[in-house]
């Protein structure tokens, strides 16, 4: 059909349009839009329903990154480490075991996990490991109160002592480096198979021990666990000859 509007009178409308600020061109006919919708396919009855996607879940040693790096300061730390809910642990434990000793020591020691004890002061070290660990350190002319720093690689006692799991270990990872970031030690000394595991990502203490190793740019030094110590009291020969290599290294860089 042809067109009542001759060329010129149709441009003039359209241009008359486009002034009035009409952006979008409109069929002849009007759209029926709620019949649209109507004819969207609706599941039929007794069909399982189909579930939303998901919203991806964020990877809980990734947010442990981000809150780590964004602590400015060992009580900022400590504060991102008590809002961290990521970790299951923390709803079995009575408090949040984050340090204890002389932030700033040069020696930073480098537990496991809270026992009873830890879990019930809030303080790594505080039972009977913790007062074989006293007793080895004044050996060397060392002090928890002066000369050292202390901390776990969990800072939240598993159920029933048991031993850490990989994934609680790496996503808490990301908070036990800025840990050491922040208190700048010279020197980490690990105690034990998940300190080793946590820091160097290598277990075998009794290979390990009494070997300096090098990690988050430091001197490292592995050390049988004062637990196992009182367990194998036979050992402490060997737990001797690593504390008088860490004496001796100390005083070369004195
Ligand atoms: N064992 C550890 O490794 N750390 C503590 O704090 C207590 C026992």
């Amino acid at each position: 059909m042809e067109s009542a509007l001759d060329y010129w009178s149709a441009r003039a409308l359209l241009e008359w349009q486009a002034e009035l600020g009409a952006t979008e061109a409109l069929c002849d006919a009007p759209v029926d839009r709620y019949g649209l919708e109507q004819a969207v396919p609706r599941p039929k009855p007794g069909a399982a329903p189909v579930p939303p996607p998901k919203p991806k879940e964020a990877d809980p040693a990734d947010v442990a990154g981000k809150a780590a790096r964004a602590a400015a300061s060992l009580p900022a730390l400590r504060d991102a480490m008590q809002g961290f809910s990521h970790c299951e642990l923390k709803r079995g434990a009575r408090n949040l075991v984050f340090s204890d000793g002389r932030p700033g020591a040069r020696v930073m020691i480098i537990g496991e996990a809270p026992d009873r004890d830890e879990d019930l002061q809030g303080k790594p070290f505080a039972g009977r490991a913790g007062q074989l660990l006293d007793r080895m350190l004044e050996a060397i002319g060392l002090s928890r109160a002066e000369s050292v720093y202390l901390t776990n690689v969990l800072p939240w006692r598993p159920p029933q002592n048991r031993d850490p799991l990989p994934a609680e270990i790496g996503m808490l990872t990301p908070f036990l480096a800025r840990h050491v970031a922040l208190a700048e030690p010279e020197i980490l000394v690990l105690m034990g198979n998940i300190s080793c595991q946590a820091v160097l990502g290598k277990r075998g203490i009794t290979r390990l021990r009494g070997r300096w190793d090098q990690a988050w740019d430091k001197p490292v030094i592995p050390m049988f666990h004062p637990a196992y110590l009182l367990r194998q009291p036979q050992q402490k020969r060997l737990a001797w000859a690593d504390l008088l290599e860490l004496k001796a290294r100390l005083a070369a860089v004195a």
